[in-house]
C-alpha cells in the first residue's frame, strides 16, 4: 500500500496537481479527486473512439481504478468506416458506412496508424479496406478494450441534467437484437460524454433545381433516371451501359470516377475548373467537365454553359454533414437539447447560448475538443475525430491524450473564459488568411503543416504543463511528416512496383516488421520513385486542399 501511495503521489506531483481552485475555474477539485469514482461514456468505435478509450485506459491504473468506461458501438463490430454494410444500401436509408468493395486506402498505410502500432508484416503499402478493418479489431483484442465496448447499442439520446458546473448526462441507448429483431431501451447516467461518431455518415446533397424533373424523365434506354449521394455507392459494374456523371474533386469522388470510368459506356467528371487533382493521374476514360449550374426535364446545364443531354445517372460525391443526432435530441421533455442545428449560422462562438453546428462546424470547441458550450463544464462533453485533412489517428491519439489528462485533472485546461478566447482568436486567424472559420470548420486549411502543428500543440501543452514528460520532441516524428508530403509520389511508386508483380511486392516488404523498419521503407520508396522521375520525366503534383474534399 504504501508503495502504491508513494507513486500516486509522486505522479501528482508530476501533473502539476497543486493548483488552487478559483472563480474562474469551478471545475478545480481538491486533491485525490482523480481516483474518484467516475463514469465516462464514449460514443463509437472507429479508429477515433478506440484511440481514446486506448489512452484512457494507458492513464496509470491507480489512477483510474473508480472510473466506469462503457463505449457505445451501434454496429455489430468495431472498425467505423472500415467494418463493411452487411446488406446492399436501400436508399434513401442511410447505409451504415459508405465503404465500396473495392476501395484501398489513398495514404500509406505506416501513416494511417496509432504511434507504435504498425501494420502486420506484409501488408501492403496501400491495403485494400481488408486491412484497416483488421488493424481496428487487432488494436481492440491486443490491448484488451473489448470489454468496454457494448456492441449493437445505439446512443439514441443525450442530455445535461445540471449547470454550468455540475451535473450529468442522461443518456438512453438502444440495444438491437438482430436475430430476434427487437431492441432494448436502457437509461443511464454518466459524468462525461465523449463523441467520436465519426463524418462520414451524413450526405451533403446540393440543392440544384430542376432535379425533380429531371429524374421523373427517363433515360434514353427506357430506365429510370438517378442522383445519388456517393455514399450509395458500391459496384462500378451496376453502371454498364450508362452515360455516368460523377460530381466532386475529393477522394471518394475520384475513386467513383475512375472505376466507373472503366465500366459505364461514357463517364463524366464533375470538378471546379483547373482543379489541380487532373495532373495527379490522368483518369483514362473519364471526361472532366465543369461544376453543375442546375438540371432541366432533359438536360444537367453546367455553370460554363455545357449541356449535358446524355447523362442516366448522377453519383454526388460531395461530402458530409457534421452532424451529431443524439445531442440534438433530449432523452427527457425536461432537459433541453445540447446541439442546435442551423444551416444558416445563427449564433458566433461567444453568443451561442449552447452548442450548434451549422453542418459544418461545431462551435464553440475548444481546440475541436471540448464543448464551451455555457451550459456545462467543458470536461462534460467532448470529441474526438473532428478535424480533416489530417492522418487521423495519431490525430484521434494527441485530442485524446488532452481529454484523459483533462479528465484526471479539469485544471490542466485553462479557464473556460480563456480558451473562449483563444477560440475567437484561432478564428480571427482564419479570418486573416481568407478562410470563413464557420466554412472552413474542422478542416487543417493551411494543409499538412497545420494539421501537424495542432497535434504538436495539443502534445507540448500537456508537457508544459507536466502532464506528460517533456522530451523536448514533437509528437509527431519527422518520418510520419515526410511521408505526407510524399504521400502521392510513394502511391505511384506503390503502383509500379505492384505493376512489376507480385516478387517485387514482396522484395520491398521482406523483413519490414517494427515502426521503424515502415517508416525506413517509406523513405527508400520515396528516393527510389524521386530519382526514377527524375530520369523519366515524372508528373510534378501540386495538390490543392479540393483534393481530399468535395467541392460543393
Ligand atoms: C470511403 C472512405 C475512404 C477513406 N479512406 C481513407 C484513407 O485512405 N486514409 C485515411 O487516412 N483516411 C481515410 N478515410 C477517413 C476515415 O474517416 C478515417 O480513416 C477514420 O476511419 C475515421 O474514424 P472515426 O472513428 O472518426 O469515424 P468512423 O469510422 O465513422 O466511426 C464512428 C463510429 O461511431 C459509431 N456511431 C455513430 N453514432 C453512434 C451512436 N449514436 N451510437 C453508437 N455508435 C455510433 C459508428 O457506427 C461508427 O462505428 C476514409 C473515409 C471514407 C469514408
Ligand atoms: C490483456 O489481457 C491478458 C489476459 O488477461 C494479459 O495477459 C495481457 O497482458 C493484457 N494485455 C494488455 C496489453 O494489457
Ligand atoms: C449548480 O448546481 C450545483 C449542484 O446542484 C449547485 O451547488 C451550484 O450552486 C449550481 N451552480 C450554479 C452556477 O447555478
Ligand atoms: C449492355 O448492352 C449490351 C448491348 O446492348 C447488352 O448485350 C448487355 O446485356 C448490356 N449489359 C447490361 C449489364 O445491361
Ligand atoms: C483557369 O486557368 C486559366 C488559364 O490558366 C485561367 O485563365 C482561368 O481564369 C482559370 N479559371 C479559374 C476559374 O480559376
Ligand atoms: C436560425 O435562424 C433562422 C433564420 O432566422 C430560423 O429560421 C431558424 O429557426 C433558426 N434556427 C435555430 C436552430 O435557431
Amino acid at each position: 500500500m504504501l508503495l502504491l501511495g508513494q507513486v500516486v503521489l509522486s505522479l501528482l506531483s508530476l501533473s502539476g496537481w497543486n493548483a488552487k481552485p478559483t472563480l474562474d475555474n469551478p471545475q478545480q477539485h481538491p486533491i485525490g479527486v482523480d481516483s474518484a469514482p467516475k463514469s465516462i461514456a464514449i460514443v463509437g468505435a472507429g479508429s477515433a473512439g478506440i484511440a481514446v478509450l486506448k489512452t484512457i485506459l494507458d492513464l496509470p491504473e491507480e489512477r483510474r481504478a473508480n472510473w466506469r468506461l462503457v463505449l457505445f458501438e451501434q454496429r455489430s463490430d468495431v472498425g467505423g468506416v472500415w467494418l463493411p454494410d452487411p446488406d446492399e444500401p436501400n436508399p434513401p436509408t442511410l447505409p451504415e458506412t459508405p465503404l465500396y468493395p473495392l476501395l484501398r486506402t489513398n495514404t500509406p498505410h505506416p501513416t494511417m496508424t496509432y504511434p507504435g502500432f504498425p501494420f502486420p508484416p506484409n501488408t501492403p503499402l496501400f491495403p485494400s479496406h481488408e486491412h484497416v478493418k483488421r488493424y481496428h479489431s487487432d488494436v481492440a483484442s491486443k490491448l484488451n478494450l473489448t470489454q468496454y465496448i457494448q456492441l449493437n447499442s445505439e446512443v439514441y439520446a443525450a442530455g445535461w441534467r445540471g449547470n454550468s458546473t455540475h451535473g450529468k448526462w442522461e443518456v438512453e441507448s438502444h440495444r438491437y437484437n438482430h436475430r430476434t429483431g427487437r431492441k432494448r431501451v436502457t437509461r443511464d447516467t454518466f459524468d462525461h460524454l465523449i463523441v467520436a461518431n465519426g463524418h462520414n455518415h451524413y450526405p451533403r446533397v446540393p440543392d440544384f433545381d430542376g432535379t425533380d424533373e429531371w429524374l421523373a424523365n427517363p433515360t434514353t434506354g427506357g430506365q429510370k433516371r438517378e442522383l445519388l449521394h456517393s455514399i450509395f455507392y458500391r459496384e462500378p459494374g451496376r453502371y454498364t451501359n450508362q452515360t455516368v456523371l460523377v460530381v466532386g474533386a475529393g477522394a471518394s469522388g475520384r475513386d467513383a470516377a475512375s472505376q466507373v470510368g472503366l465500366n459505364a459506356k461514357k463517364t463524366y467528371h464533375s470538378l471546379k475548373p483547373n482543379s489541380t487533382l487532373i495532373t495527379l493521374e490522368p483518369l483514362p476514360y473519364v471526361d472532366t467537365v465543369g461544376l453543375i449550374s442546375h438540371f432541366t426535364k432533359d438536360s444537367i446545364v453546367l455553370e460554363d454553359g455545357t449541356v449535358l443531354t446524355d447523362v442516366d445517372s448522377v453519383i454526388l460525391a460531395t461530402g458530409y454533414q457534421f452532424l451529431v443526432p443524439f445531442l440534438s435530441r433530449s432523452p427527457s421533455p425536461d432537459i433541453p437539447a445540447i446541439l442546435s442545428i442551423s444551416p444558416t449560422t445563427n449564433y458566433t462562438s461567444d453568443t451561442a447560448p449552447s452548442l450548434q453546428t451549422n453542418t459544418r462546424y461545431i462551435y464553440p470547441l475548444h481546440s475541436h475538443i471540448f464543448s464551451l458550450s455555457p451550459t456545462h463544464p467543458p470536461t462534460a462533453l467532448s470529441f474526438v475525430g473532428l478535424p480533416v485533412l489530417i492522418a487521423n489517428c495519431p490525430s484521434d491519439i494527441a485530442q485524446s491524450l488532452l481529454i484523459a489528462h483533462a479528465l484526471l485533472n479539469p485544471s490542466v485546461l485553462p479557464t473556460k473564459r480563456d480558451m473562449l478566447s483563444q477560440l475567437l482568436q484561432q478564428e480571427d486567424r482564419l479570418r486573416e488568411r481568407g478562410y470563413d472559420p464557420y466554412v472552413a470548420g474542422h478542416k487543417m486549411v493551411g494543409g499538412d503543416d497545420d494539421a501537424q502543428a495542432y497535434q504538436d500543440a495539443l502534445v507540448r501543452y500537456l508537457k508544459e504543463k507536466g502532464s506528460l514528460p517533456n522530451d523536448g520532441k514533437n509528437f509527431v516524428e519527422q518520418w510520419r511528416r515526410d511521408a505526407r508530403k510524399d504521400s502521392f509520389l510513394l502511391r505511384r511508386a506503390w503502383l509500379r512496383i505492384e505493376a512489376a508483380g507480385q516478387e517485387e511486392v514482396e522484395r520491398w516488404l521482406r523483413g519490414v516488421e517494427s515502426e521503424d523498419e515502415w517508416a525506413e521503407l517509406l523513405s527508400r520508396l520515396a528516393a527510389w520513385q524521386r530519382e526514377w522521375e527524375d530520369e523519366n520525366g515524372g508528373i510534378s503534383v501540386s495538390v490543392g486542399d479540393d483534393y481530399w474534399e468535395a467541392d460543393y
